[in-house]
């Protein structure tokens, strides 16, 4: 019989005096903020059955207090000063939806001081600062839960340290940022141009605050840096992951890819191998007929590649207001159930737990082994042998050979996949086809990944 969860909670809380409400403040009230505090009251009743007790937002700090008080109303206590909501008594969790690694490292760094849980949708804050406030969080026997903090809607921390958890993990590659996705997918559908493009994204609340970390690719590290720790333990190793994005892609390269029978997507790649784990970001081809190349939009996906479960693949909303509050609420409601449980029985912190594979580190760029694709301006039509040629004197196995389609104001171009190579060779064979007569501009390359086993 279905009983309403809110009065079902009610004699709860008689027979068991330590089961209260869980007390939330929250440190900004922008687009996940604001999406956060919609939807927990909308769905207040649902959350407590599911967490055991009543969620309630008792606090916000915001900076423009007049534009919170318009969001909230007058049911939660407002204040300017970040400080006081990490460290008032009447807290027990901080949501911390500010963004930026300044003021927001010490502010998560004041909660667990003052014993208090976190939750976090901050993914430069953990990728930059994780092992610092995972420390402070193990030493306080506190939470720090960030679903929110990757590919929002899609609940892939979960599935990695829950779902997955028999399993030793292989890879994990995915479309981890929702602009840079609806930028490539707009250009290529629709023609737009970037700039219009990034606009758009921007108007729909996606972008950061500096789009830059968008289109550079460096927010989809911050993510993949979270991804790695959780699937492999390994620390958090933001600064020496490879880095690159959109800004550089051409046009031309969109549509010979696409001749080829594949699409150009921003991958986050997190791969174990003997000698380290790969960790980049990149613009890549996928096969156009596999799953990862129908992702189009804001939408994000993530595949995890791992010994018993074989390949997953996980998609969802990969940007957005109540998309964001979804995984922030979620980790209200384990903070809920964990609330008050032996420190020793929480998610260990990321980074700070004994595991094997904690000595892995990230593989230079140099030895990371893959397919490619590389586009060669010629001066004619027939050099297109010369090229295979050239490229296989280096060792460079010449999977596919092809000109491209013919474009207005574009000269003859020499397309070519490889097969797998390490990228330093690739490098060396590319730097002596620069310097062939045949050679009539900048030689493009790009990695191909089949996302397969
Ligand atoms: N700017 C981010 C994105 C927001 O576009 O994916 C969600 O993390």
């Amino acid at each position: 019989m279905y009983r309403d969860p809110v009065e079902s909670l009610e004699p709860l809380h008689h027979r068991h005096a330590a089961i209260r409400t869980l007390r939330v403040g929250m440190i900004g009230i922008g687009t996940v903020g604001s999406g956060t505090f919609r939807v927990l009251a909308r769905n207040r009743a649902d959350i407590a059955a599911r967490a055991g007790r009543s969620i309630e937002l008792v606090m916000v700090a915001a900076r423009n207090l007049e534009r919170a008080a318009g969001i909230v109303g007058d049911s939660v206590a407002l204040t300017a000063d970040a400080m006081h909501v990490a460290t008032h008594p009447d807290v027990d969790v901080v949501v911390e939806v500010a963004g930026g690694t300044g003021p927001a490292r010490d502010w998560v760094l004041a909660a667990i001081a003052h014993g208090k849980h976190v939750v976090t949708a901050n993914k430069a804050l953990l990728a930059v600062h994780g092992a610092e406030i995972f420390a402070a969080a193990r030493e306080k026997g506190v939470i720090v839960a960030y679903e929110g903090a990757v590919a929002v809607s899609i609940p892939i921390i979960k599935a990695l340290r829950e779902g997955l958890a028999a399993n030793r993990i292989e890879w994990v590659a995915g479309i981890i940022n929702g602009t840079t996705n609806f930028i490539l997918s707009k250009m290529r559908d629709e023609g737009l141009d970037f700039a219009a493009a990034l606009a758009q994204a921007q108007a729909l609340g996606y972008a950061e605050a500096d789009p830059s970390f968008d289109i550079e690719g460096i927010d989809a590290a911050h993510k993949l840096t979270l991804l790695a720790a959780n699937a492999f333990g390994m620390p958090l190793r933001f600064a020496d992951a490879q880095v690159e994005g959109i800004t550089a892609l051409q046009g031309v390269d969109v549509a010979c890819a696409e001749q080829l029978g594949y699409r150009i997507k921003l991958l986050g790649v997190a791969r174990r191998q003997a000698a380290g784990v790969e960790l980049r970001v990149q613009p890549v081809l996928v096969p156009a007929a596999h799953l990862m190349a129908q992702v189009n939009g804001s939408m994000n996906a993530v595949m995890v590649k791992s010994d018993a479960a074989g390949l997953t693949m996980y998609y969802g909303a990969g940007a957005g207001s109540e998309q964001t509050a979804s995984a922030v609420i979620a980790d209200l409601v384990d903070v809920a159930r964990l609330d008050g449980v032996h420190a020793a029985q929480h998610v260990p912190h990321l980074g700070v737990h004994a595991h094997a594979t904690n000595a892995l580190a990230v593989l230079p760029r140099a030895a990371v082994h893959t397919s490619h694709y590389l586009r060669v301006p010629v001066h004619a039509l027939d050099q297109i042998q010369a090229i295979a040629a050239g490229l296989a004197e280096r060792k460079v196995p010449v999977h596919q050979v092809a000109l491209a389609a013919e474009r207005p104001g574009v000269g003859p171009q020499v397309l070519v996949l490889t097969g797998p190579v390490e990228q330093g060779a690739l490098d060396l064979a590319v730097h002596a086809l620069q310097a062939r007569a045949e050679v009539a501009g900048p030689v493009t390359t790009l990695r191909v990944e089949s996302l397969e086993g």
